[in-house]
């Protein structure tokens, strides 16, 4: 062999053990890149789940983190991405805005895999009105979670002789006493999303599950500016007495922190909350305690997390059929959902390894479909779309913060809704 010979072969021999070293994906290897807000404790350990199930499938992750609960900030990057000719292979994503997004024809074409794979059969219909646009599926569900639960310190209620609250009065009445114990009887983050995920249970506890309907999936002018509505604005008035001097802008996850510490008793958020407290080490029954928002036993405001699968060249395509087959495994719907604190979004999956505020979560959604009590969440975007969520939020928050009266808080209300839903 020549030098020149001999040069060529082993940069030859160079460039193809170097290629031997590289990431996965420079060979043209499988990869999903992934936007979502799943950015705590919990949600991440979650996550995880999903990362290693697609790792095993010779999958690599790409992970686009982008910190906020409720996944505004996320949506405004997404936007970007999108809107620059840069989207991922799938996004994180909720209710209505999986509509719009599939109205502006950017989303993939699922109907193939749904089909092979029996979606239609296994995912509830209150899912599919979201998952499926026009007939044709964008999205895969991966949990089923619900913003009407309580969350308390086990050792903060026996201290102080208290059961879990059943109605409205039994809830202030046991704030009530752990305020007076010199406790934070309520964990609350002052965000507008939170302060709306408040409003989600308040409602349904004040005007039961058709008032909920006609107000905020019906966005009936009537009902948003009744008595009934003042009434809910009057209670979340209530409950604002019961938080800390720092409540303003706080995270969610650091206001379950507080319970999980035993510095306050409650915590009104969704059952990812559940993922925080697992993720902490914690035991339900043991040192924590779950229970329906009181007066709300019955119905299930339900917001369902599922990945948006974008239009994306061929070279990613097989990568991403992976991942939206990954999501709808039974057995990946069990062990994900057990860490997220959510119920999983197909029917046919056994509550055998779930604990007991999972197993009551999965009866739950059972019953309200039984009902018809399994309603979207306005906090988590399942009842009206973006503008008009974000309007109420507005007002919500206005009212929460003593902003405005409970009076002028449901004029606003039907203005704000009236404005945004042109
Ligand atoms: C919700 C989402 C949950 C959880 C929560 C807090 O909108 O559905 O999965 O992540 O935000 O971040």
């Amino acid at each position: 062999m020549n030098v020149t010979k001999s040069f060529i072969f082993s940069a030859a021999l160079l460039a193809s053990s170097a290629l031997a070293g590289l990431p996965a994906l420079a060979q043209g290897a499988q990869r999903v890149d992934v936007l979502h807000w799943w950015t705590s404790g919990g949600e991440a350990a979650a996550l995880n789940v999903l990362k290693q199930n697609l790792n095993g499938e010779g999958v690599a992750w790409q992970d686009v983190p982008v910190a906020g609960g409720g996944g505004e900030q996320a949506m405004t990057v997404l936007r970007a991405r999108v809107t620059s000719g840069n989207p991922p292979t799938a996004s994180q994503m909720l209710g209505f805005d999986i509509q719009d997004w599939a109205e502006q024809g950017v989303l993939a074409d699922l109907n193939a895999i749904a089909t092979k794979e029996n979606w239609d059969k296994n995912i509830p219909a209150a899912l599919q009105q979201f998952s499926k646009y026009k007939g044709t599926w964008v999205a895969a569900p991966v949990n089923l979670h619900s913003t009407n639960w309580i969350w308390m310190n086990k050792k903060v209620f026996d201290d102080l002789g208290l059961k879990p609250p059943q109605n409205w009065d039994e809830f202030i009445g046991a704030l009530d006493k752990v305020k007076a114990s010199g406790k934070t009887a309520l964990a609350h983050g002052g965000q507008p999303w939170q302060d709306a995920t408040i409003f989600d249970s308040v409602v349904i506890a004040t005007g039961g599950p058709e008032f909920y309907k006609k107000a905020l999936i019906d966005l009936d002018p009537k009902a948003l500016g009744s008595d009934t509505m003042k009434k809910v604005f009057e209670r979340m008035t209530q409950l604002r007495k019961y938080v800390d001097n720092n409540f303003s802008g706080r995270d969610w996850n650091l206001a379950s922190a507080m319970v999980i510490r035993g510095d306050a008793a409650v915590q009104i958020m969704g059952d990812w909350a559940k993922g925080e407290f697992v993720n902490a080490g914690k035991k339900p029954g043991t040192d924590f305690l779950c229970t329906r928002f009181p007066g709300t036993q019955g119905v299930v405001t339900f917001n369902t997390d599922q990945f948006a699968m974008f239009k994306v060249g061929a070279d990613r395509q097989a990568a991403q059929q992976k991942m939206a087959t990954a999501i709808e495994d039974p057995g990946f719907q069990s062990s994900f959902n057990v860490v997220k604190g959510s119920a999983p979004a197909r029917t046919d999956v056994s509550d055998a390894a779930f604990d007991d505020c999972g197993k009551k979560a999965i009866a739950d959604v059972k019953e309200a479909v039984a009902k018809e009590t399994l309603l979207g969440s306005l906090a988590h975007g399942h009842a009206a779309r973006a503008a008009v969520k974000n309007a109420m939020y507005d007002v919500i928050t206005g009212v929460f913060n003593g902003d405005y009266s409970p009076d002028q808080g449901v004029k606003e209300l039907v203005t704000a809704v009236a404005g945004a839903k042109q």
